[in-house]
């Protein structure tokens, strides 16, 4: 019986059983995927039909994209599932949606990692439903640990989640984009550019990792009275850079509810 069975070997599918892997080199991890091309290439061992999947594993891991969630719940509903735990990573799918179509005593875990699972630097939040016990919650989040740190969340938080941390790398690269071609504007070609922007926010995020303190007082390290930083910094200031941030964020939220709710339905 394998400890971890994953339906999609996608982009995170293959990310989490990597980093399940890592974390615990003993674990079991059998894999399936529609597309037979990437079984092929899998490193895990792979199931030839999802009821060898369903059949196999203690806990199953949905990592298929949204859209196509609603097939295979109708697929898997067809399996017992009793002493089965599900996660699932579909962003915007409530535990709702999948205890409808599995039955609401099936055992479900819902979980927002992001992009850092591919340099095993993830924040995943983790909800579950009543039916998960404190073990089954325990094994479920060493899976996660494998992709980084894990924190335990009411469902309910899940959008605000989505908005921030699953969101904000996206939000970070913008930025990053936008430095980089400031500092092309003042001078440097992209390459180098990029060069700088990159070490810059790297040390920048490690000291501020390392050192534990607030985001304002590293700013107020770097900012001397009448300095070149304080020169930039009034830019973001006079733009009201703050508001444009916090409604973006909020904008993100509102999103998130939108899209979850026109899931629920
Ligand atoms: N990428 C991120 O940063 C991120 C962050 C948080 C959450 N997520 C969530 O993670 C999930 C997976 O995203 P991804 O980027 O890894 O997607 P992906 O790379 O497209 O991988 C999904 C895989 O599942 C396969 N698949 C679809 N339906 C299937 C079925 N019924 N049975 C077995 N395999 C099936 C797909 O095959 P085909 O290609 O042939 O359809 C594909 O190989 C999504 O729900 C997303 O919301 C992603």
């Amino acid at each position: 019986m394998a400890d971890l069975g994953i339906i999609g070997y996608g982009n995170m599918g293959s990310a989490i059983a990597q980093g399940y892997k890592n974390k615990y080199p003993k674990a079991k991890v059998l894999v399936f995927d529609k597309d037979k091309a990437k079984l092929k290439i899998a490193k895990f061992k792979t199931a030839k039909f999802l009821k060898e999947l369903a059949e196999n594993s203690n806990i199953l891991l949905i990592a298929v994209k949204p859209q196509d969630i609603d097939s295979l719940l109708l697929e898997l509903k067809r399996f017992s599932l009793k002493d089965k735990t599900l996660i699932s990573i579909a962003a915007g799918i409530p535990i709702s949606r999948l205890e409808k179509f599995l039955g609401k005593d099936t055992k479900i875990i819902r979980v927002m990692p992001n992009l850092g699972a591919f340099v095993q630097r993830s924040i995943s939040a983790m909800a579950k439903n009543k039916n998960v016990s404190n073990k089954d919650f325990s094994s479920a989040k060493r899976i996660f640990a494998g992709l980084g740190k894990v924190l335990e969340v009411k469902e309910k938080e899940i959008n605000a989640i989505t908005a921030v941390s699953g969101s904000g790398p996206g939000y970070i690269y913008y930025f990053l984009a936008l430095l980089e071609k400031a500092a092309q504007k003042a001078g440097f070609d992209k390459e180098k550019a990029r060069r700088l922007i990159l070490e810059t926010a790297v040390a920048s995020v490690l000291l501020a990792e390392k050192s534990g303190m607030e985001f304002s007082e590293l700013v107020k390290k770097v900012a001397s009275k009448k300095g070149t930083t304080e020169a930039g910094l009034k830019e973001f200031k006079k733009a009201e850079l703050g508001k444009t941030v916090e409604k973006a964020v909020l904008s993100a939220l509102k999103r998130a509810k939108q899209i979850s709710r026109r899931i629920v339905d």
